[in-house]
């Protein structure tokens, strides 16, 4: 190795080009280390031991608390089709609608909700209207001359909401059970 000098014109040329082999300056090479101790930095932070959100879950989080303040808008006005819809998109509704099925409901629907002494719930067929509203009106007044209860006064506005919206989740997933019963919802195939 010959001595390292300042300008020295190394012995290869291309196209006429000659270049120096020069030792890089410090400024240059504090923003090469810093960029690894940062990239290292990151991983562990991000992927390692998992302190920070990752853009999807940050945006995941910040749908989920603009969900909410919009339905928090809406607390106190009658229940609607798109209140329904909105909560199934709240992790927590869902969870405590899963909860409530598994709680009162599973007896007669089963724990996928494919229908034992109540129809299934998982198919696009409803005797009495599969959508948002129409289920929460079955779920709170109950079909008492078939034998489904009205779960109203027992589980409190908010509960029958999230069951509503749990089985907003599992509807059309076509779990095989129970033969479908009523009409074919418009739409469904
Ligand atoms: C004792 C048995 C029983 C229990 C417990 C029960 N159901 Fe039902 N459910 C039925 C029967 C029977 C029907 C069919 C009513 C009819 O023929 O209109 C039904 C119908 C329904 C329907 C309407 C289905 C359709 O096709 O229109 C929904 C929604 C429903 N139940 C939800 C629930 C939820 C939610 C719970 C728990 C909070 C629950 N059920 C608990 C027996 C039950």
């Amino acid at each position: 190795m010959t001595e390292y000098k300042q300008d020295q014109l190394r012995e290869h040329v291309y196209d006429g080009i000659q270049e120096y082999d020069n030792r890089l300056p410090n400024w240059w090479l504090f923003i090469l280390y810093a960029t690894i101790v940062f990239a290292i930095g990151y991983w562990l932070v991000f992927h390692t031991f998992k302190v920070g959100d990752l853009q999807i879950a940050k945006y995941d989080k910040e749908m989920i608390a603009a969900t909410e303040a919009q339905l928090a808008a809406m607390a106190g006005l009658e229940m609607n089709d798109e209140a329904l819809q909105m909560m199934t998109t709240l992790p927590d509704r869902v969870a405590e609608g899963r909860q409530v099925f598994t709680t009162y409901c599973v007896v007669c629907h089963l724990d996928q909700g494919q229908g034992l002494v109540g129809p299934n719930l998982t198919d696009g067929y409803w005797i009495n209207g599969g959508t948002p509203m129409a289920i929460h009106q079955t779920v709170t007044n109950g079909v008492l001359s078939k034998g489904m209860a009205a779960w109203g006064n027992q589980l409190g506005p908010k509960r029958v909401q999230s069951v509503v919206a749990y089985l907003l989740t599992i509807k059309n997933t076509e779990v095989p059970g129970k033969e479908p019963e009523g009409t074919l919802e418009e739409g469904t195939e």
